[in-house]
């Protein structure tokens, strides 16, 4: 069955649609339900239970091929379809010269992907529909503590063990419940508070959680990671501050501050004349969160940290409204 399915995936690749009977060719080969997928996956099932998990992700690589394909296939003849069409094209008329931009909140996304790749981190994504466990309960806030009413949090009527991830630290769970450290990662993502919208907060916003957990990972590597991290993003003569606060899953925890990049330490508004603003929380992952994911904390130690998206683009930028991000007006998207 391997051999079939890579036969046809050589054929898939090299497969030509000039017109539309040989689009159709092409359909009913691989994509009807009368095709060689439809047969492959009835044939699957007479596959014996240990060769499943293998030749099942090749049938499904067949699949997503053909599919792929089909798409690229009704573009071509779509398109030459139109080139034979020639009355269509006015050579006359302008360049369309207005191009799309990237989101400010994107481009601030990639780029903090961009310098931690460079530092070995990979990128993992959770869900943003969560239950109760992963949001909270395995990151160590205990059942009634007052630490839940941090995040006012959206919970789904009909099940209150279903919420809207109020933070990314829900990833730093889900990867390591079904892993084995070292874990090198950051998780950027959406998420949802119940708080009042203004120019200072909105109801959903965007985090990116970091996460590495090894043997020996000390505060220090924290320190240094975040210091280079602060550099790259924000300029070569950025200090960083780290000040000592509380959050259930990290012990010790801390706020992670870095010296104003505008008046470089002297105050001004966006610092509000102490010469520092905030990124951030961060921390040593604490015992607890590490057993409740099976791992030992006499083997392996871990800091983590997250940050809010928007803050950083509203500092890097100078932005002071964070309704902008989410309003779609050109006149603010076009500036970047
Ligand atoms: N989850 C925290 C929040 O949303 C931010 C945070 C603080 C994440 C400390 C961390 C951390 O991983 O170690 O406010």
């Amino acid at each position: 069955m391997k051999e079939k399915i890579g036969t046809y995936i050589e054929a898939i690749d090299k497969a030509i649609a000039k017109n539309k009977e040989e689009l159709e060719q092409f359909r009913l080969r691989f994509i009807s339900r009368k095709g060689v997928l439809t047969e492959l996956f009835e044939e699957f099932k007479k596959v014996p239970n240990e060769q499943k998990r293998e030749i099942g992700g090749e049938l499904n690589v067949l699949k997503q091929k053909a599919q792929e394909k089909f798409q690229e296939l009704i573009d071509q003849v779509n398109g030459s379809a139109g080139d034979n069409a020639e009355h269509d094209l006015d050579v006359t008329l302008p360049p369309i010269v207005e191009e799309g931009s990237v989101h400010p909140l994107s481009k601030v996304k990639n780029r903090i992907i961009q310098i931690f790749e460079r530092q070995g981190f990979s990128v993992k994504e959770g869900p943003e529909i969560e239950d109760d466990f992963h949001n909270f309960t395995a990151l160590n806030f205990p059942e009634n503590h007052p630490a839940r009413e941090m995040q006012d949090t959206y919970f789904i009527s009909k099940n209150p063990d279903i919420l809207l991830r109020t933070h990314t630290s829900n990833v730093q769970i889900r990867l390591m419940e079904h892993g084995k450290p070292p874990f090198r990662s950051i998780m950027p993502g959406r998420v949802f508070r119940n708080e009042a919208i203004s120019a200072r907060a909105h109801c959903f916003f965007n985090q990116v959680e970091g996460l590495y957990v090894d043997k020996d990972v000390s505060f220090k590597d924290l320190k240094q990671t975040l210091y280079h991290f602060a550099k790259e993003l924000f300029g070569e003569d950025t200090q960083i501050r780290f000040r000592p606060s509380f959050f259930p899953f990290t012990e010790p925890s801390a706020e992670i501050d870095i010296s104003c990049f505008i008046c470089k330490g002297d105050g001004c508004k966006i610092c509000k004349h102490t010469g520092w603003v905030e990124i951030g929380g961060s921390g040593m992952v604490d015992p607890n969160v590490l057993e409740s994911c099976g791992i030992d904390p006499k083997e392996y130690s871990g800091f983590a940290f997250g940050m809010g998206i928007e803050r950083i683009t509203m500092l890097k930028y100078q932005i002071d409204d964070i309704r902008l991000f989410s309003e779609n007006d050109l006149r603010f998207l076009k500036q970047f």
